[in-house]
């Protein structure tokens, strides 16, 4: 049974603590719904990919790359910055955040299949590492913005090797399709190749995919690796030099449940070592840089919501048997996850034990919708009542910053938790928020 919990997470006389601290403590300072960091854990998580990737590619011959869409503020892009990792930002929203916490352009790499003109020329200006190219489009955009600074911007390529990741739909990438990269089968990547060719202000230092989100097992990233580097074998048949970068994205999946195994850094890594050293073998190639770029495997298991249980309502079904509707002071606004990918989750009462017979439940939120639902089926205590707190383990990734204003319901916080101290790194939105846009 795999833990869902953060590292310094645990449980004493049935409360849930973080490094210490007791949940009901934490409620009692902080409110809720609140997402609770364990920053050592975080920090933990983001040396672990970085501690992999040097022990199976060799000491700095690759980069992780933290992907902020996971997780990002100011704070925690300087926890990026301290573990000397790279970032992945998708946007220019994503990067003015981490130039807020002055993270190193060099070390930026900016995604995105629709960047505007202003997003290339701000990443083309301050010099970031790499911009990963998804369109014909933006290849002139690039060398346009990269002539007017009078710079050579580097790019790689965002490739489609064909691969049905096993995950939900919205969040597998590498089919043909998509909306993202440049199919290999279909000759698009090629293309792409000769057009980036045909200008001086880029340089082409290789290639990407991203194969999709919450894998659990190696095997597709094998054969994307494979398909990517076979491309590597033709760009030096055609032009007789070696690319030199390989981006082999993120996806690594995280345990929801406890039925959920991950893969650890290691063995990840190492067995994407294998297929890489194997692949480069097979068309005679040296191995290129490889980057990698883990979103959720890094935040996800390091925080949990703490919600706190407004009502519950014994509802009976058509069949007769009943369910226990338990609403908390959240939902969809901070955990869209479950009606947007049916996603699974598990809960706990965080503030005292029951030796209550459990009920076939339902956690719900507070929205005007009956989708709103944090977690379709569990089994709870039969006595959880109002005023008790409920706390969701592996909400870190996706959570946060997916949440939203619906029903103008205003956004939580994230606290940060550490050596028995806890801080607010982004503060909960306040009604003057909410109320801040109206002209
Ligand atoms: N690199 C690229 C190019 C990506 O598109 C993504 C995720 C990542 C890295 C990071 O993937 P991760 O390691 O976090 O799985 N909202 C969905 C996930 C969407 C992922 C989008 N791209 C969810 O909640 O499951």
């Amino acid at each position: 049974m795999a833990n869902v919990w953060s590292a310094n997470a645990n449980f004493k006389d049935g409360q849930l603590a973080l490094c210490g601290i007791p949940a009901q403590q934490l409620a009692a300072e902080f409110g809720t719904p609140t997402f609770f960091l364990d920053e050592k854990d975080f920090r933990d998580r983001a040396a672990a990919w970085s501690r992999a990737l040097n022990d199976s590619f060799g000491k700095d011959a690759g980069t992780v790359y933290y992907a902020g869409k996971a997780f990002i503020c100011v704070e925690v892009a300087r926890w990026v910055e301290q573990a000397g990792i790279g970032l992945d930002v998708c946007t220019g929203g994503e990067l003015a955040v981490a130039l807020a916490a002055k993270f190193p352009p060099s070390k930026i790499q900016v995604h995105g299949n629709n960047k505007s003109v202003a997003e290339i020329t701000r990443a083309v200006e301050i010099g970031v590492a790499t911009i990963v190219v998804d369109s014909l489009f933006e290849i002139e955009r690039i060398a346009a913005a990269a002539k007017k600074a009078g710079k050579v911007q580097a790019v790689l390529l965002r490739l489609t090797p064909g691969i049905e990741a096993h995950t939900h739909e919205s969040i597998a990438t590498a089919h043909e399709d998509v909306k993202f990269g440049f199919s290999i089968a279909s000759g698009a990547a090629w293309e792409a190749v000769l057009a980036v060719r045909k200008h001086s202000e880029i340089e082409l230092r290789g290639f990407h995919g991203h194969i999709g989100s919450q894998i659990l097992s190696m095997d597709a990233f094998e054969v994307a690796a494979d398909r990517l580097i076979a491309l590597l074998g033709q760009y030096r048949d055609e032009f007789g030099a070696e690319l030199p970068e390989l981006d082999l994205g993120g996806g690594y999946g995280i345990s929801y449940l406890p039925t959920d195994e991950p893969l650890s850094p290691s063995v990840a890594i190492g067995a994407l070592a294998v297929a890489v050293h194997a692949a480069c073998k097979k068309y005679n190639l040296g191995v290129p840089k490889i980057s990698i770029e883990p979103g959720r495997a890094i935040v996800g298991p390091a925080m949990f919501t703490l919600y706190e249980v407004g009502t519950t309502k014994n509802v009976v079904l058509e069949s007769g048997a009943t369910r226990n509707y338990v609403s908390v002071d959240g939902g969809m606004s901070d955990n869209i996850r479950t009606s947007l990918y049916g996603a699974e989750y598990i809960a706990v009462i965080a503030n005292r034990t029951s030796t209550s017979e459990s009920r076939s439940s339902r956690v719900v939120g507070k929205h005007c919708e009956t989708g709103d639902i944090v977690i379709r089926n569990i089994d709870l205590p039969g006595d959880i009542s109002p005023g008790d707190l409920l706390a969701v383990p592996a909400t870190g990734a996706y959570g946060r910053s997916m949440a939203s204003n619906y029903n103008h319901v205003a956004r939580p916080p994230v606290v940060a938790v550490i050596d028995g101290k806890a801080r607010v790194i982004l503060r909960r939105e306040s009604e003057a928020d909410l109320l801040g846009l109206d002209v």
